[in-house]
């Protein structure tokens, strides 16, 4: 069984991380190289010279065409050797993989799997990223962790109270229960959390400037593997969305995480937070962006912290995992990752 799921887009990178410049990632256990080209469209093409395996990222750009660092071998935007030294005949084999790949919203996806079914698998929504009335801010981080652990910590956001006290949670997050609903058709997971009169945590309070008692919704959907949106909504307490639809006098937030396998036991998470509240408040956007970047380096450390233990304990004689009813969401999405990954 493949370790990480086929025919799925991942992020391979924000927008901003392309430019002329080679850039190498290791996605979901295959090395790639991404660049882009002089009319700005982006190649991603397998880090490895079909010649003797040299990475193509320390080669140099000839034009839109790679050539490899250590023997010269030349390949165009599709991966087609089209220069070899000391010989006119390139021969026809010569060719390295390339990936499908798009840009949206900010964000560069790539297809790993067969790349004949790219064009049958919907990229992900993010257009909050970039749409008008709304204000985004986000980065990647690294984590030394197999991807199942940062799917755990999103899906079960009761973590929130402990790990993230003082930033965004409250004790409410893990006193109140979830709903979990799973789609197999639309290849979702949900999981709600609504939570009345609660403590209003710092993140949103000097964000939005609201006062508790607030009304604290969290609706997440999950669509495994490499993609996360967190719906928040936060209102005075009581306040109720109107009838058409509308919802104003409440702030909301797109919280989306794109979780990309690096390999077995390191892991991509590329974050973001939009708002569609004080959308031109600078202030606002450096505080938020503060307050996030420590939330995830919190589990970025608590990730890298498990990643070693969880490992020794699967070479060991085999440790009881407890799950309890918060963990349903967590469960339900490690269930559809072993389908995917029993697919190919
Ligand atoms: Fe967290």
């Amino acid at each position: 069984m493949n370790p990480f799921p086929q025919d799925q887009w991942y992020v391979a990178a924000w927008s901003s991380e392309i430019g002329s410049d080679l850039v190498s990632r290791t996605i979901c256990g295959e090395p790639v190289v991404l660049y882009r080209t002089s009319s700005s469209g982006l190649v991603a093409l397998a880090d490895r010279c079909v010649h003797r395996r040299y990475p193509l990222s320390l080669g140099t750009l000839v034009g839109d065409d790679l050539q490899c660092g250590y023997h010269g071998f030349t390949y165009d935007c599709s991966g087609r050797c089209v220069s070899v030294p000391g010989q006119d005949r390139v021969p026809r084999t010569a060719r390295v993989r390339s990936y499908p790949v798009v840009e949206r919203s900010g964000w560069v996806w790539i297809f790993v799997g067969d790349p004949e079914r790219a064009a049958g698998v919907a990229v992900p929504d993010t257009h909050w990223l970039d749409a008008p009335g709304w204000t985004a801010i986000g980065d990647v981080a690294r984590i030394e962790c197999r991807y199942s652990l940062l799917v755990d910590n999103l899906l079960d956001l009761s973590h929130e109270t402990y790990l993230h006290a003082g930033y965004i949670g409250t004790p409410e997050v893990a006193a109140t229960p979830t709903t979990t609903e799973v789609d197999e058709e639309l290849g979702t997971v949900r999981v709600s959390r609504h939570m009345q009169g609660a403590q209003i945590p710092e993140f949103y309070a000097r964000s939005t400037g609201m006062a508790s008692p607030i009304d604290r919704w969290q609706d997440i959907e999950y669509r495994p593997l490499g993609f996360y949106r967190l719906d928040a909504r936060i209102a005075p307490a009581g306040h109720e969305p109107a009838g058409d639809g509308s919802d104003p006098g409440a702030a909301h937030m797109k919280i989306l995480y794109a979780i990309t396998p690096e390999t077995e036991h390191s892991t991509l998470d590329f974050w973001a937070v939009a708002r569609d509240f004080a959308v031109d408040d600078a202030d606002v956007t450096e505080f938020l962006d503060s307050m996030q970047r420590a939330i995830v380096q919190q589990d970025v450390d608590a990730l890298n912290l498990l990643e070693p233990i969880v490992a020794a304990e699967e070479r060991g004689p085999g440790v009881q995992e407890l799950s309890i009813a918060i963990d349903s969401g967590g469960l339900a999405a490690r269930r559809m990752i072993e389908k995917q990954r029993a697919a190919h």
